[in-house]
């Protein structure tokens, strides 16, 4: 495996023109990354390397105080990358990704599901800015013929796909079912930050969305998501069904997800699952 911190390290190490399976990540690697990097495996040719990017970028973080507790660890990443076979891992400086200054997109261009639907967008005011601006500026330096996001970030994954539509790039986007542990909370790097008690709260968010998911009503199966994340002590910041890709409201005949965001302490958890009939078989 080689480490590139720039455009053209990463050109030596795969081949100027290579059409990567890009796997863009912020680090912190954990067995949810890992099913990203093994579903580009299956991907990946000769031509077409598997390439990991790790930067964690400053503009999408709402809160200058996340960005700074974000988790870090460059040397447990290469080392996941080594093991899992991956031919170049992309590490650049902020300077290489933003030569002109760190700011995201301005709103009024961003694509609507990015802005209309009133959940991460109003949350975490700028952040699809943020990432909008890193996405794309990371496709330009890697130029990838596929790209591997988690579902576990569905909003992001509809913002991601919406960008390559609307700045007209040849990337094929391919999304990656998200990674439990055995209790049913989903893989985050953030998981890290949760305390014992913390982390029992946060098996609430699973099953919020299962019971959630059980319910056909849309509105009764909001109260139901919120009812059980609050009842375990989360500080609930939205429980909504949505259409699955525009993430406006559902109707009927079109695929829904419901999604939700709470807090446990200062962690901010988010999850979603397809409504209505998601399960989740806790093991262990
Ligand atoms: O999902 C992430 O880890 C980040 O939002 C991404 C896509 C790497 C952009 O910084």
């Amino acid at each position: 495996m080689r480490l590139a911190n720039t455009h053209e390290q990463l050109n030596d190490a795969i081949g100027a023109g290579a059409r990567a399976v890009f796997v863009p990540t912020m680090g912190a690697l954990h067995a949810g990354h890992e099913a990203l990097i093994r579903r580009a495996h299956e991907i990946a040719s000769d031509d077409h390397p598997v390439v990991v990017s790790v930067f964690v970028n400053p503009t999408q973080f709402d809160e200058a105080s996340d960005f700074e507790r974000y988790p870090r660890n460059m040397g447990d990443d290469a080392r996941t990358c080594e093991r899992l076979g991956v031919s170049a891992l992309f590490a650049p400086e902020a300077s290489e990704v933003y030569p002109d200054g760190a700011h995201g997109v301005a709103e009024a261009l961003l694509p609507g599901v990015a802005r209309s639907p009133a959940l991460e967008d109003a949350a975490r005011p700028g952040h699809f800015a943020g990432v909008y601006a890193v996405v794309r500026r990371l496709f330009e330096l890697v130029s990838p013929g596929v790209a591997i996001f988690g579902e576990k970030d569905w909003q992001q994954l509809q913002v991601v796909r919406a960008l390559v539509d609307r700045e007209g790039m040849d990337v094929e986007i391919v999304g990656v079912e998200t990674v439990r542990e055995p209790g049913g909370v989903a893989m985050s790097s953030r998981n890290t930050h949760l305390s014992p008690e913390q982390r029992s709260m946060a098996g609430a968010v699973p099953k919020a969305l299962m019971l959630a998911a059980a319910e056909p009503d849309p509105e009764r199966a909001e109260r139901a998501a919120r009812g059980a994340m609050a009842s375990a002590g989360l500080e609930v910041e939205y429980a909504a069904v949505r259409d699955a890709e525009t993430l406006l409201a559902p109707s009927s005949g079109r695929s829904a997800r419901v999604l939700v965001a709470a807090r446990a302490g200062r962690t901010r958890l988010i999850d979603n699952a397809p409504w209505p009939g998601w399960r989740f078989d806790a093991k262990g």
